[in-house]
């Protein structure tokens, strides 16, 4: 099975690949262990879990606020738990989020083990230590870099996601292998490998620039539209299924400004729109103006321009943006195109 070491300025630590759900539990046998799981994986996977110490949480944006993490930490004091406290967070990129920014907080910063059970949380939120609570409708506003203990896979948990979740993972998956100008190899008949590719491309470039200063910037290749797309849809768009429609966007941009041709663009649209197919979109969560609204604030802009990463003739960087006439006709094309394929 896969492994993979990653060096990080607070502590390096190991992602290690598991055959089965239980050889993950059974490995895990800290005693100041204490799990904080997603609800819908405790009611599927509840007897792994009968005589742990733990606190069952809602997999909802909502749970990744600062009233939800009070919550959390009165239950932890409540318990008499302490910074030798462990924990163990098992759920997707929104129990990592909300259970990071736990461990990187109570006591100052304790031990935590991510075990992702979504694909997306497989492929991606599990490494680079971002943890994040959304604040007044703003997402992942507050947060800190707080890189977990170790990470535990078993893509067993998998067999249990619906379909708009396993959809939604493709999205960071895909949003890897185009940043490598690789996506029309991707294989997701061999999704293990597929997760490790993603796992193996985040970890070279997190190694690089783990504090969001640069190169990591280019990760977020699709969330400009895709994060505005999550909110203006009230979190109807799931997280990877809105970066996949930020991509086909982003990509209407590049072709527009001249920055690829009109051929390579139509072709990844063409890879990608049987991902998103499945959704039912709304018209009205398409609304320019509300979209820029939650564009303009995106953590990468500066001043008035809007930062987007986009690609170049092969290669991928952030580019100031402060026509917007060329943002909202490369969306309603984008929006047209799909709801033409539903
Ligand atoms: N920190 C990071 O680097 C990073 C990166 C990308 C995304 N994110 C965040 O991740 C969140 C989205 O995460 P997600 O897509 O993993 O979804 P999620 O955590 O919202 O989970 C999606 C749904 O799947 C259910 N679920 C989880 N595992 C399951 C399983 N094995 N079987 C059945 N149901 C299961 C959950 O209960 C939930 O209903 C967003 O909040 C996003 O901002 C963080």
């Amino acid at each position: 099975m896969h492994n993979l070491n990653i060096k990080s300025a607070n502590k390096d630590y190991q992602v290690n690949f598991y055959k089965e759900i239980d050889d993950i539990i059974k490995s895990i046998k800290d005693k100041k262990a204490f799990y904080l799981i997603d609800e819908n994986v405790y009611l599927f996977y509840k007897d792994y879990f009968k005589y742990k110490p733990r606190l069952v949480v809602p997999a909802l944006e909502t749970s990744k606020t600062l009233d939800y993490a009070s919550n959390i930490f009165d239950h932890l004091i409540n318990r008499d738990f302490k910074s030798d406290v462990h924990l163990v967070v098992i759920g997707g990129g929104i129990l990592q989020d909300l259970g990071g920014f736990i461990a990187s907080t109570f006591c100052r910063g304790v031990k935590y083990t991510l075990v992702p059970t979504t694909l997306l949380a497989m492929c991606d939120s599990c490494i680079g230590g971002k943890t994040s609570i959304n604040h007044h409708k703003r997402k992942n506003i507050l947060g800190t870099f707080y890189p977990p203990d170790e990470v535990k896979i078993s893509l067993e948990f998998l067999n249990t996601l619906d379909k708009r979740n396993l959809f939604s993972g493709y999205g960071e998956l895909i949003k890897f292998y185009c940043l490598d100008n690789n996506i029309f190899n991707i294989d997701l008949d061999n999704l293990e490998e597929c997760v490790y590719y993603g796992l193996n491309k985040k970890s070279k470039i997190i190694q690089t620039d783990e504090f969001d200063k640069g190169e990591r910037k280019l990760l977020n290749f699709g969330h400009t539209f895709g994060h505005a797309l999550e909110s203006a849809s009230n979190y109807a768009i799931p997280h990877g299924s809105a970066v996949i429609i930020g991509i086909l966007a982003a990509n209407e941009i590049s072709s527009n400004l001249g920055y690829c041709s009109e051929r390579y663009n139509t072709n990844v649209r063409d890879k990608l729109l049987p991902f998103i197919t499945h959704l039912k979109l709304k018209k009205e969560w398409f609304v320019f103006d509300k979209l820029l609204s939650y564009i303009k604030s995106d953590k990468k802009n500066t001043g008035k321009n809007i930062n987007m990463v986009l690609h170049n003739n092969g290669s991928y960087s952030i580019f100031p943006i402060n026509d917007l006439e060329i943002l909202e006709t490369s969306l309603s094309t984008v929006y047209e195109v799909i709801r033409l394929r539903n």
